[in-house]
């Protein structure tokens, strides 16, 4: 059981009003909120230890590469990543993606496939699409099904001795559907194909578990798991990384640098070029110590409560309907009511302070498959209420009354 009152005191934004109401929270796929303990050691970063990382041998500059590498310590265990080097920081999930896309000719030659969900974000297709132009493969996606979930059978009939990379979201950010990933990644590694899972919306809301999971590079976005924005994390199979060539040049990604050849630092600086968020890296080893403060398996199990109380809740509003109306979700409930315009409803339900994401969420091509424009998005977290849910109820009805 969680100590709800206790964890919403964690969280200053939460006492703030927003157009004269308490403020109504429901928008954590885009990012979630920030305890104090992350944002206080933010400023504990700058007002202590602020230097830079790996270079200096003054106490300084020894003390924030302490906290750093501490830091990726903590999230390594958190996601059962073997080992420290496998724990790539970047600024964020979308970084990571690109980061594995743009040296992947490495695995993808002419003439390969590469495949992708219909339910993905637009930086799981976007970056795998440059990559298809770059070195003359083919773009290959798996259908979605009417209720949300992906189509299985014709996931299985994509995959040939062509296959080359397989890339699928966790959790759908635009649906909130949980992927069957384990089974995506043995089909892939039976095709002699790579696989990258999108953890965006999955590293916050369940148990993650990269090892059991078996995909050779897994993304994870820090600002959606209670982090600051500006931090991402790469994972990667050893052997994955090492034979994926840096996606940027620059400090501290070297071993020896001449004008007539410059060879690479080991894992993890190979993909670190530059100065890195160091104060963002830090504050995500302790997002992470909060978050295993309060269980995943506790968040989860109370998220799931949210969800099946607010898809009841919804269902009784006249002509909602529900997008991934299915049970193996994440909190996150995208719906329409009616034929009234999804930026309307979250427009009217934002004066009464509750705070939804409308539109497309970057992924227009599942809104075309559904032949709708947008959606209203209520995406939970582990501080939000029931009592919060009948408030959005309340103020969706009041909102339909108005539009209709
Ligand atoms: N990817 C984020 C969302 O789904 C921004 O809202």
């Amino acid at each position: 059981m969680l100590d709800i009152n206790k964890i919403r005191a964690d969280f200053p934004i939460l006492k703030r009003e927003v157009n004269g109401r308490p403020l109504i929270y429901f928008d954590n796929a885009a990012t979630s909120q920030k305890p104090i303990q992350v944002i206080e050691k933010i400023v504990e970063y700058y007002t202590h230890y602020n230097a830079n990382i790996h270079r200096g041998v003054h106490s300084l500059s020894q003390e924030a590469t302490d906290h750093f590498e501490g830091a990726r310590e903590k999230v390594r265990a958190f996601f059962n990543i073997p080992q420290c080097k496998q724990v790539i920081f970047t600024s964020g999930n979308t970084h990571s993606i690109n980061a594995v896309a743009s040296g992947a000719h490495v695995f993808v030659n002419k003439g390969d496939e590469v495949i992708v969900s219909a339910v993905e974000h637009h930086s799981n297709i976007v970056p795998w699409q440059m990559l298809c132009e770059r070195v003359g493969a083919t773009l290959k996606v798996i259908p979605v099904l009417d209720n949300g979930t992906l189509d299985m059978d014709s996931y299985h009939q994509l995959l040939n001795p062509k296959t080359a990379f397989v890339v699928v979201n966790h959790i759908s950010n635009a649906l909130g559907v949980t992927n069957p990933i384990k089974e995506i990644i043995a089909a892939a590694h039976r095709h002699g194909a790579m696989t990258l899972i999108d953890g965006a919306q999955s590293c916050a809301h369940m148990k993650v578990d990269v090892q059991a999971i078996d995909a050779d590079f897994y993304t994870i976005s820090g600002h959606k798991m209670c982090g600051p924005t500006g931090i991402g994390v790469l994972y990667g199979k050893e052997e994955a990384l090492n034979s994926l060539p840096p996606y940027q040049g620059g400090g501290e990604m070297i071993d020896q640098v001449s004008f007539e050849k410059t060879t690479y630092a080991g894992l993890p600086h190979k993909f670190e070029a530059g100065t890195p968020n160091i104060a963002g890296g830090i504050a995500l080893g302790a997002a992470v110590d909060y978050l295993n403060e309060i269980g995943m398996e506790n968040i989860a199990a109370y998220e799931n409560e949210l969800l099946i109380y607010a898809t009841e809740q919804i269902k009784t509003i006249p002509g909602a309907k529900i997008y991934g109306d299915v049970t193996d979700k994440a909190a996150v409930i995208s719906f329409n009511v009616a034929s009234l315009h999804p930026y309307d409803i979250g427009t009217i339900i934002d004066k009464l302070g509750v705070a939804v994401r409308t539109g497309h969420h970057c992924a227009q091509p599942v809104m075309d498959r559904f032949e709708i424009p947008g959606t209203v998005r209520a995406s939970f977290a582990f501080y939000n209420t029931k009592e919060e849910i009948d408030v959005m109820v309340q103020a969706l009805q009041r909102a339909v009354n108005m539009l209709s």
